[in-house]
């Protein structure tokens, strides 16, 4: 399983990019509001120019129409970018003439299987089920992100799997073991996967031990 990193934050995206872990990048309108000091299509090129992989970009028009428009405007900014588009019937439409196009898609707000292998039928690259806000209503995410596996490769679909909603870092050790391509992770969950109380207790002692002989 692949990691991307869910943010718009350049700050964020540099300090994981060192780590030398991050395989793309998710950014959703919500994320994109927080960033005030540069135009969207800015910030998206930034990123993938830093990134050099898959960047996602969401559009923001409900109508298949204007979602197309959108999506080549979006893709001309960069051979990088991924046109994230919402699990609708008129999304559908749009990833159906945008992947004509060549243009790679990411159908976003995914809750269950169906919808999974409607996005893959329809042309879409990746899709994005959405554990947390499952869990939110009490339901499991992590069993979608099973399920949807178990059908796409059951019927030989090539489409990814993005584990997306990721909370913590249970949800990427799930998200891992059951087949998720890639998961996309906030910034602060990213921060806690290289933290195991008993590292910083081992390192504690091997630096003790070391300053005893000194
Ligand atoms: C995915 O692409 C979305 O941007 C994201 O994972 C949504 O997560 P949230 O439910 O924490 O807002």
């Amino acid at each position: 399983m692949k990691y991307f990193i869910d943010t718009a934050n350049m700050d964020e995206i540099k300090e994981i990019h060192e780590w030398g872990v991050l395989s793309g990048v998710t950014t959703n309108p919500s994320l994109v509001a927080k960033e005030k000091d540069i135009s969207f299509h800015e910030r998206l090129v930034e990123i993938c120019e830093l990134v050099e992989g898959p960047v996602s970009g969401e559009v923001i028009s409900l109508d298949a129409e204007g979602m197309i428009e959108e999506g080549r405007e979006l893709a001309k900014l960069h051979e990088h970018i991924i046109v994230k588009i919402p699990m609708t019937g008129e999304g559908m439409k749009a990833v159906n003439v945008l992947a004509s196009e060549g243009i790679k898609t990411n159908v976003t707000l995914v809750f269950n299987t169906v919808q999974a292998l409607t996005a893959a039928r329809a042309g879409a690259t990746y899709v994005s089920p959405f554990i947390g806000r499952l869990d939110d209503i009490g339901l499991e995410g992590l069993q979608l992100i099973e399920d949807i596996s178990v059908i796409f490769a059951l019927h030989g679909i090539e489409t990814e799997i993005i584990a997306a909603s990721i909370r913590n870092e249970g949800h990427v050790h799930g998200a891992a073991l059951k087949g998720a391509h890639i998961a996309t992770l906030p910034y602060k969950v990213l921060k806690k996967l290289t933290d195991h109380p008993l590292t910083d207790k081992g390192i504690d002692q091997f630096l003790n031990d070391w300053n005893k002989d000194k």
